[in-house]
């Protein structure tokens, strides 16, 4: 066969290959095989030299006008299939534009979260800082250093989450349990301990309030939760007395229910405070007048406070003699359902979005 038949069924079967591959990758195959380095067209070419100085210059012109065409081919088909594929895609990927969205929910800050952040609000008002303490404590800052006798009811396991660690070497070892046999260390019943690590690490004036997360072994009723949320108050300055006490409670009070709202401040007991009250406000439902919601007491307890003991002081490495100061702990869940008139405390925990969407 002469290497003109050659070129010609070489340009052949690039015509047939070009139908043949409906694909990019199948396109390539076929040019690498004519066009390619060990192609066949590529082989003509470089067998040229054999030709007699005669044939050379028509048979040259001949291959290069094939070379020509064939690759305009490929190319030409390229293109074609580049544009296919796009359209597949396209179709593929396709979007109905004029659609509806789908709607953002960005849901809403907490309420526990809300009431929290404007109590600190109105506490920083009056020049308190805010704190923070361990959610995990010992038996010393949550009850010890507050006063609390060591048979005190609330450090049994009944009233208190010991954190069970009795392996040797470990700090709830054996030796350094408390007397009722319990580990000596607990998730904290009480934001109250932060008062003495504050006190430790502070000299007065000390104008401070403590937000965060305690515990308590309850099991979750309309009215008591295993986890809630309290906000401690300490004040320790020279010369503070009970009227200093009442007219901050009486503010903040006015401030988080409202004008119209009184207090009430009932004697009472708490270890780390002498004397020691709980503060009440005036019903929001009935005004006072005694309605279901406040048991016809016309009076709902909000927080406890007193005046800081002078023990709590000494075992903080405080003088007694020269300062004196107040503390409270408001309960943030009793806040929220006191103001929004909620009837189980439970709601305030079951992440249901339909509730917590209308604060
Ligand atoms: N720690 C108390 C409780 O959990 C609340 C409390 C009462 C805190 C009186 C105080 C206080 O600082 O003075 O029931």
């Amino acid at each position: 066969m002469s290497m003109s038949d050659d070129l010609r069924t070489i340009e052949a079967q690039v015509t047939e290959g070009l139908a043949a591959a409906t694909d990019l990758d199948a396109l390539e195959a076929l040019r690498v095989s004519v066009l390619g380095r060990k192609g066949k067209l590529t082989a003509i070419m470089h067998s040229m030299g054999k030709l007699t100085p005669e044939e050379r210059p028509a048979m040259g012109k001949l291959a290069n006008e094939v070379r020509t065409r064939v690759e305009a081919s490929i190319n030409a088909r390229r293109e074609e299939l580049a544009a296919e594929l796009m359209e597949k895609r396209m179709a593929a990927d396709a979007c109905d534009v004029t659609l509806p969205g789908r709607r953002f929910s960005p849901g809403t800050q907490h309420l526990i979260n809300q009431i929290r952040e404007e109590i600190e609000d109105i506490f920083c008002g009056l020049g308190y800082t805010v704190e923070d303490g361990p959610y995990v404590e010992t038996t010393w800052y949550n009850f010890t250093a507050l006063n609390a006798p060591e048979d005190h009811p609330s450090r049994s396991a009944k009233d208190t989450f010991y954190v069970v660690d009795n392996a040797p070497g470990s700090v709830a070892h054996a030796e350094e349990t408390n007397v009722q046999g319990e580990s000596d260390i607990l998730l904290r019943t009480q934001t109250s301990g932060v008062q003495v690590h504050v006190m430790e690490q502070k000299k007065p004036p000390i104008y401070m309030i403590c937000p965060g997360t305690v515990f308590r072994p309850d099991t979750a009723d309309a009215n008591h939760l295993p986890q809630f949320t309290q906000v401690e108050g300490l004040v320790v300055d020279e010369g503070i007395t009970f009227g200093d006490l009442k007219g901050t409670l009486d503010y903040f009070c006015r401030e988080i229910f409202g004008r119209d709202r009184a207090t009430r401040y009932r004697p009472h007991f708490f270890p780390f405070t002498e004397p020691s009250c709980e503060v009440d406000v005036s019903c929001g439902v009935c005004g006072g007048k005694g309605c279901r919601f406040c048991k016809n007491t016309g009076w709902l307890e909000i927080l406890g406070a007193g005046m800081v003991d002078p023990n709590v002081f000494e075992y903080c490495g405080i003088d007694p003699e020269k300062y004196t100061g107040f503390a409270f702990g408001i309960g943030v869940e009793r806040v929220a359902a006191l103001r929004y008139d909620l009837p189980d405390l439970r709601m305030l925990m079951t992440g249901d979005m339909r509730f917590l969407k209308q604060f």
